[in-house]
């Protein structure tokens, strides 16, 4: 293979009580991303379109990780990368975890399928640290996983793929207002009282029990979050509010989406998910913020391949 072009998805991390350790992702939602082989040895990054991101390999998060896969493997040709960016930096839908899982799943495909599926988790996570300071495993895991999954551990890495519900849908409201990972972690408390350890413990587990059961009641009861949101959802305009108003209008939870601005309503079937966008979009538009809204199934498959050569 010497041309791959990819749909590299959006994704909701933390999804209320699982902080770093649970994400999933969209179908509605994500990146296309071409690579291409090249004679010249190196990496090049020759065009992006949709945000205002850097072409230096250094510092583009498809650069650090597109060089430490050939570097690894002493790759006797280069790699020139184009990306088509729908997730949008500083949004919340994991915008760096999109472009750097896809690239770690792509440059595998290049190179013929060396690297696991974990290891590639791996690479991708040296592209979440240069992007937020933390190579953090929750969106990458998403993408290169699909559906729902667990990092049940940083180190040694490991990663659990869980169910996913059938009549499982998502509706996100993404304020276009620009939330930096960093500064959504730096908000946070970084010593959590045992009380809090324990409901965030008990609703973590409630959560994944209903995603093997089925258990849509159990999953609306299980998504509370009193670790990040707390701590978070000053830096969202309106976002109690909108919260309420989704919950009015039947969505089995609602939370924000990584670490924001974005906020995801988890709902049971799609006439349901629209109602509750209709609702969040109603009641955002006071705000006089510009935002868009989505709805989508969990996307089980994470990324797909769009064409190859
Ligand atoms: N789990 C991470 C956080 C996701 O909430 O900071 C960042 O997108």
């Amino acid at each position: 293979m010497n041309y791959i072009k990819i749909f590299s998805p959006a994704t909701v991390a933390n999804v209320s009580c699982g902080f770093d350790v649970l994400g999933f992702a969209l179908n509605a939602i994500g990146d296309e991303m071409v690579f291409k082989k090249t004679t010249k040895k190196g990496v090049k990054i020759k065009k992006i379109e949709g945000a205002n991101l850097t072409c230096n390999i250094k510092k583009n998060v498809a650069g650090v990780v597109a060089i430490a896969m050939l570097n690894k493997v002493n790759a006797d040709f280069g790699i020139e990368i184009e990306l088509l960016k729908k997730v949008k930096p500083g949004s919340g839908l994991g915008s760096s975890a999109s472009s750097a899982a896809g690239a770690a799943f792509a440059i595998n495909e290049l190179l013929g399928n060396p690297f696991t599926r974990l290891e590639l988790t791996e690479f991708a996570r040296t592209g979440e640290r240069v992007a937020c300071g933390s190579p953090i495993a929750d969106n990458v895991a998403a993408v290169l996983y699909g559906g729902f999954i667990l990092v049940k551990s940083y180190e040694p890495l490991e990663i659990i793929k869980l169910p996913v519900p059938e009549d499982l849908w998502v509706t996100i409201i993404h304020p276009q207002i620009e939330v930096k990972t960093e500064d959504a972690r730096n908000a946070l408390n970084p010593l959590v009282p045992i009380a809090d350890a324990v409901k965030q413990s008990a609703n973590l587990a409630g959560l994944i029990s209903a995603l093997y059961t089925d258990d849509y009641q159990l999953i609306s009861r299980s998504l509370i979050d009193v670790i990040a949101e707390p701590y978070r959802k000053n830096l969202i305009p309106h976002f109690e509010e909108v919260k309420k108003a989704g919950l009015k209008n039947g969505a089995l939870g609602i939370g924000i989406s990584g670490s924001g601005p974005s906020i995801f309503a988890l709902c049971k079937g799609k006439e349901n998910a629209m109602s509750v966008a209709e609702a969040m979009k109603e009641d955002y538009q006071n705000t006089g913020i510009e935002f868009y809204i989505y709805t989508s199934k969990i996307n089980n498959q994470g990324i797909i391949i769009l064409d190859s050569k």
